[in-house]
């Protein structure tokens, strides 16, 4: 049923599974760093990682890199120069390869910032979240606003020119001027790019066990609209449900995930998606989530890893998952490229969507109308194979 031409760009995403405090509302695969970080056997798991993933990539070029979380700004600019550096002698890198860092203000200082820059990381996404001293405190951040503000000026002076700036609105007892406030902090900033994330309540976390109050739905939807009238004044003009560039300087990697793009995970807990001309299928691999578990088995000839082969439902939902979330859509022909699979297979669910208003087909660009983008979920329930 697959039949690629080409296979897709590639990323690499690095998972670093460690934080100094678990915050209320993550769940994301992060734990409490109790003593210090085991970096060294972590580097060498990484490693050891990467090069049993390497035959599925062979002769391909990584376009870009994230080194995500937890917190990767815990470790040290040597433990990130030797890792970069690893990469680089196993695996081709584009020569202008976008290679991003998620700091968390908290953790970080010049000298450091320094050192992930002349290690080769040349986008910095740090995790400001709000600038109102209190939310930070009822959100459990262990850091304030002015070290927010530190944290960007900093990353600036050490030579950072694109940087993201993570920002949540919805947090408890946040108002809506509240959270257009911070806005405006942030586009003063000027970064190059603003992720606006709204706060959600995932199962396994201290706010699903204890919900905190929240604005209403409503609310909600009218500071994401004034919000994105706002930013868009300041120049962020925005291309994906929560992601804003300044000057089009969008995420390349988020942009590669989100185009159905492949790429490789290494770390704890790290997921893969790979596409492969030869044998005309899709798979998606997971790798050991607890840290400690991950770092024995890379050691030794354990399996780190489970792989899966996608069917073409999977790959239909998940596709439209990522594709309907950008504000440019798709077009039948990068479904195609990206998918290996006609247009045909989803052509009724297309033409279902736009009848009911849910989807605009405009030119050739396919993509959810304003009520297709508030009604997010209701619109992907169509692309669930029961629902085809
Ligand atoms: C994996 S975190 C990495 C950043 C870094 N660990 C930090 O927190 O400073 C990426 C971003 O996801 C967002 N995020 C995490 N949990 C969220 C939630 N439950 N709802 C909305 N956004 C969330 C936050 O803005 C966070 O900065
Ligand atoms: S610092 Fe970031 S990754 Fe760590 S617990 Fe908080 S939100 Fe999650």
């Amino acid at each position: 049923m697959f039949d690629f031409t080409a296979t897709p760009p590639l990323s690499l995403y690095i998972h670093s599974p460690w934080c100094v405090r678990k915050c209320p509302y993550c769940d994301f695969n992060s734990h409490e760093a109790r003593t210090e970080i085991p970096e060294d056997a972590y580097v060498t798991a990484l490693i050891a990682d990467l090069e049993q993933d390497l035959p599925s990539v062979w002769g391909r070029t990584i376009d870009t890199v994230f080194i995500g979380g937890g917190t990767p700004s815990l470790f040290s600019p040597e433990g990130i120069e030797q890792l970069l550096s690893s990469i680089r002698a196993r695996v081709p890198l584009k020569p202008d390869a976008e290679i991003t860092l998620e700091a968390n203000p908290g953790t970080v200082d010049q000298a450091r910032f320094k050192g992930f820059r002349d290690a080769g990381i040349n986008r910095l996404s740090i995790g400001v979240q709000s600038f109102q001293p209190d939310l930070l405190q009822n959100i459990g951040r262990i850091h304030n606003d002015s070290e927010a503000v530190i944290a960007v000026e900093a990353a600036r002076h050490a030579g950072f020119d694109n940087l993201n700036l993570d920002l949540m609105f919805g947090l408890p007892g946040q108002s809506s001027k509240q959270a257009l406030s911070d806005l405006h902090t942030a586009t003063a900033l000027e970064p190059a790019h603003i992720s606006w994330y709204e706060l959600t309540i995932e199962p396994n976390t201290w706010f699903h066990r204890h919900p905190p109050q929240r604005a209403t739905d409503d609310t909600l939807w009218d500071i994401q609209q004034s919000g994105r009238l706002l930013l868009g004044t300041g120049g962020f003009e925005r291309y994906e449900v929560s992601a804003y560039a300044l000057n089009d300087q969008q995420c390349r990697h988020n942009l590669n995930y989100w185009q159905f793009g492949d790429y490789l995970g290494i770390g704890a807990g790290a997921h893969a998606k790979i596409s492969d001309a030869a044998t005309q299928g899709i798979t998606r691999t997971s790798k050991t989530r607890h840290p400690h578990t991950y770092m024995d088995a890379a050691h030794s000839t354990r399996r780190i890893s489970t792989t899966s082969r996608l069917e073409v439902d999977d790959v239909v939902l998940e596709f439209a998952m990522n594709a309907l979330r950008l504000d440019r859509g798709f077009s039948p022909a990068t479904f195609t490229a990206a998918t290996g699979l006609p247009y045909g297979v989803i052509e009724a669910t297309v033409n279902n969507g736009v009848a009911d208003g849910l989807l605009s087909t405009d030119s050739d660009a396919i993509k959810a109308t304003p009520r297709g983008q508030r009604y997010l979920n209701e619109l992907l329930q169509r692309w669930m194979p029961e629902s085809a």
